[in-house]
């Protein structure tokens, strides 16, 4: 059985006084065994929320990072930056960064490799916009978002990818996807990769839905189990909020 994912995406929000604030209100003790939680912190959050989460099972991420070692890039992180404090995952791809950062699936691919060379767990977006789905193209443009960050990974490395399916209309609006639509969505995706690896490396993959989780709604997404968990924008910033996430995923487990 995959093991359940909830990933926080703080986004630009939390001062290191505000993230580490958070911690201090939330309670996961018990639950984080049986759910990779992770939070996806600013930059400059990172190194403290690493000291403050060592002995929880709470995992910290980057929202971004670039894909070379070092070099004259001024303003970036690199990979191995990252790995030295302790973080573990990164978002890559986010529909945000594409939008307003000029994100293309070459730097996705790109940084999804230098990811997994550095043994951190890429957590890819992909999703598609309003107009894109109202054109009928959600397949054909999730599956080349997917297939463009795959491509030139052996099966044990498309084995550690964690992709999440997030429609650009989805995020932040409080308007989620329905569960048919992502689950569908998310079928075709593990398709996709069955198409690029095989039937076990689609598998072992984890697919999460993202775009206005919340704690009233997390539920009938995990009841499919097509959905291995979720990526959370807004309702990850509030800490009973966010814990409750993790306590439905956990739940889940129970059941499995
Ligand atoms: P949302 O954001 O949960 O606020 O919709 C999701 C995301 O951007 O990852």
């Amino acid at each position: 059985m995959r093991k359940s994912v909830i990933a926080g995406n703080w986004k630009m929000y939390k001062t290191v006084t505000e993230a580490l604030e958070f911690f201090s209100k939330v309670e996961f003790a018990g639950k984080t065994d049986r759910v990779e939680t992770v939070v996806c912190a600013p930059f400059v959050a990172l190194p403290a929320l690493v000291q403050e989460t060592k002995a929880s099972g709470i995992q910290i991420g980057a929202q971004n990072m670039h894909w070379e070692e070092e070099g004259a890039y001024t303003g970036e992180i690199s990979p191995s930056m990252l790995t030295a404090l302790g973080v573990t995952h990164a978002i890559i791809g986010h529909s945000e960064r594409r939008a307003y950062f000029a994100e293309t699936d070459e730097s996705v691919r790109l940084k999804t490799r230098s990811a997994l060379d550095h043994q951190l767990t890429p957590i890819v977006c992909v999703g598609e916009t309003l107009e894109e789905r109202e054109a009928g193209r959600t397949r054909e443009l999730v599956r080349e978002q997917v297939v463009a960050a795959i491509r030139g990974l052996s099966s044990e490395e498309a084995c550690r990818l964690i992709l999440a399916y997030e429609p650009v209309w989805a995020i932040g609006t409080g308007r989620s996807a329905t569960v048919e639509d992502a689950t569908d969505v998310i079928r075709f995706i593990r398709k996709s990769v069955a198409d690029q690896f095989d039937q076990q490396v689609a598998n072992e993959v984890r697919i999460l839905y993202g775009g206005s989780v919340k704690p009233d709604n997390i539920q009938s997404f995990l009841d499919t189990e097509e959905i291995d968990g979720a990526l959370v924008g807004g309702a990850s910033l509030d800490p009973s909020s966010f814990a409750r996430l993790v306590e439905v995923a956990a739940q889940r487990g129970d059941l499995g």
